[in-house]
């Protein structure tokens, strides 16, 4: 009888001490289990006198389930967090990190927002959602103007629409910026086409004005042609086709070859009298340049992406290569 309560004092001290399942399941074989205090326990009833045999057998049990329940009592309290803890298999490889990075299009954008800012341009904003008057009237295209037809525009009312173009931040810079004004301003513009390779109906443009008193078609030139070479490297070449926009004259656009092709950037020329009558700067006193670029078609020409569509459908095998 002593020595079944020495093994239960002894229990109930280790018990305590039990941190994790590993030192639990070290006491369960201690005292439960085959070799156990316990079990050797029951192996001294032979020796016992018969008729204290039964007493013995009832105490030494109980004693058993005492620890037995004790230990499952733990077991339940050190929950999953000890088990997860105990589990924790140093051998398995890590597991990889996926970082997030920017959008191959805004890459782009980023770059030329550099280049410009290296040659002295400030980055101006403008909504996306316009009046009639900011995306066509100040620019001088009118009402019935067959320009108009030019651009498929997404009308919200009459007179406002989604920005068919950039060329509206143009005159609100210009409403607020006395000369001289060198800016650009990039940013996503809707049109109502259907898409194709080379069509989706929002895309990304930059626009670009400079306005002094001494700027000439040659200054337009020389910075576009730096432009090509700061982004394409120095063997890309720069082309101006004679065109036609409401809001230059004269008009140009223009190409840039590249990787063995020509690819069509967008227009450019000089800033129309009636533009900066519009914003009431005078056009006896000053002159400007203006320009377009499609930043979605810089990055194909840039990237040899064949189809616009890529750059929008958000699959990863695409974008992860950027
Ligand atoms: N806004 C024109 C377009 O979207 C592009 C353009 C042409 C911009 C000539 C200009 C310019 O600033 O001078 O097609």
């Amino acid at each position: 009888m002593d020595q079944i309560d020495k093994i239960k004092e002894s229990f109930d001290i280790d018990i305590v001490t039990v941190k994790n399942t590993s030192d639990l399941e070290q006491l369960r074989v201690k005292y439960v289990g085959r070799k156990g205090l316990v079990t050797n326990a029951f192996s001294l009833i032979k020796d016992i006198p018969n008729q204290d045999k039964p007493k013995f057998g009832a105490e030494l049990n109980k004693c058993k389930n005492y620890i037995e329940n004790l230990l499952t009592e733990k077991k339940n309290g050190f929950g999953e967090s000890s088990q997860s803890k105990d589990a924790l298999d140093l051998s398995l490889p890590g597991r990889k990190q996926f970082f997030g990075r920017k959008h191959p299009l805004i890459q782009v954008e980023d770059q030329i927002k550099d280049i410009f800012r290296s040659f002295g341009f400030s980055v101006e904003d403008g909504p996306e959602i316009e009046t009639d008057y900011y995306n066509f009237e100040a620019l001088n295209i009118p009402k019935s103007h067959p320009a108009r037809a030019m651009q498929d525009t997404l009308y919200i009312t009459e007179d406002i629409v989604l920005r068919t173009h950039t060329s509206p931040v143009q005159i609100r810079v210009m409403e607020n910026t006395p000369p001289p004004i060198r800016i650009i301003a990039p940013g996503r513009v809707y049109r109502r086409d259907t898409p194709d390779a080379t069509h989706s109906p929002f895309f990304h443009q930059v626009e670009g004005l400079v306005v002094s008193d001494t700027v000439t078609f040659a200054d337009l030139k020389g910075i576009i042609q730096a432009f090509a070479h700061r982004m394409f490297g120095k063997d890309a070449k720069v082309r101006f086709r004679p065109s036609f926009f409401p809001f230059t004259e004269p008009s140009a656009e223009y190409d840039v070859w590249f990787n063995g092709k020509w690819m069509e950037i967008s227009g450019c020329g000089m800033v129309h009298p009636n533009v900066f009558r519009a914003v009431k700067i005078d056009p006896q006193k000053y002159s400007g340049y203006a320009f377009g670029m499609g930043i979605d078609r810089i990055a194909m020409l840039k990237y040899n992406v064949r189809d616009i569509r890529l750059f929008f459908e958000n699959d990863l095998r695409f974008l992860q290569q950027f």
